[in-house]
């Protein structure tokens, strides 16, 4: 018999039977989109969902501040309520949102923005490349190891670009995923794509060092633009590569296939 793999649900109706259920757990995944294409509410979505069913995850934005990210989720009408939200604002007051955590009776989603990372790059005075990396890797170990943190989403991988300057790709982007798949969390990376649509990645090697791609995007269709989505990739999943129309409504994501024209 085939040994059944524990999955993530994406918790978008009718995409996750295209991944025979969801995401393999531990695997360290790719979100690429074109800017507006939804990339970091699915993944935060992914992260709530599972906070309702008690879990623990990490998010990691280093593109948007906390408020930003928190009055858009507003927005959509995710009810907050029913999950408890950490936000690391400050890197010395991890042990209070590890102990938040720890103490609550409902799953929780710890938010670290850059403002924390940048407060605590100023305060220890290390100017190199390295120091935003090695923040959020020290963020990411503390968290995995004081609490039953199992997934995390780096918002964005493009932003990491911009913020540490890499000087081999190849293998510093090889030691990232190392780290993050020796972590053991079910990663959700979001890449930036070029509006061009050429690429999923920057360096493109992130495709082949990742175990999933997940992509989304916004096409023009007459004169509206519909989202769309599609898996590229999947280790360990017979997906299927059909591309879907994306919808969000009443707090729920849906993707649609087969004989619908594409939504209006
Ligand atoms: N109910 C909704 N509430 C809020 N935003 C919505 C809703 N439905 C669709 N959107 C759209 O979601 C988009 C933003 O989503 P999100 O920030 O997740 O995208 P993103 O791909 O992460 O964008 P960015 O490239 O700016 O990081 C907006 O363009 C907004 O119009
Ligand atoms: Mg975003």
């Amino acid at each position: 018999m085939v040994e059944q793999i524990e999955r993530v649900k994406t918790y978008i109706q009718g995409f996750d039977d295209a991944l025979q259920g969801g995401i393999p757990k531990g695997h360290v995944v790719l979100i690429s989109g074109t800017a507006g294409s939804m990339k970091s509410s699915i993944s935060f979505n992914i992260l709530f969902q599972e906070a309702k069913a008690g879990k623990t995850g990490l998010y990691i934005s280093l593109e948007q501040s906390y408020e930003s990210l928190y009055k858009h989720i507003l927005n959509m009408g995710l009810n907050l309520n029913l999950i408890n939200i950490e936000h690391i604002d400050d890197l010395g007051r991890i042990g209070e949102v590890v102990n938040g955590t720890k103490a609550s009776d409902k799953g929780t989603i710890i938010v670290a923005d850059m403002g924390c990372i940048r407060k605590e790059i100023k305060d220890i005075r290390i100017g190199d490349n390295k120091s935003w990396l090695n923040v959020i890797k020290n963020i990411v170990k503390k968290i995995k190891a004081e609490t039953h943190c199992e997934n995390f989403v780096l918002d964005s991988l493009s932003a990491l670009y911009t913020l540490s300057r890499f000087e081999d790709p190849r293998v510093e982007l090889f030691y990232i995923f190392e780290f993050l798949r020796d972590m053991g969390l079910t990663t959700f990376l979001i890449s930036e794509m070029p509006l061009d649509c050429s690429k999923y990645s920057e360096y493109e090697i992130e495709d082949f060092l990742s175990d999933g791609i997940i992509y989304v995007r916004l096409t023009p269709f007459r004169r509206n633009v519909v989202r769309e989505i599609s898996v590229v990739k999947m280790r360990a999943t017979a997906c299927n590569n059909d591309v879907y129309s994306l919808e969000f409504k009443n707090g729920q994501f849906q993707a649609l296939y087969g004989g619908q024209n594409p939504l209006l």
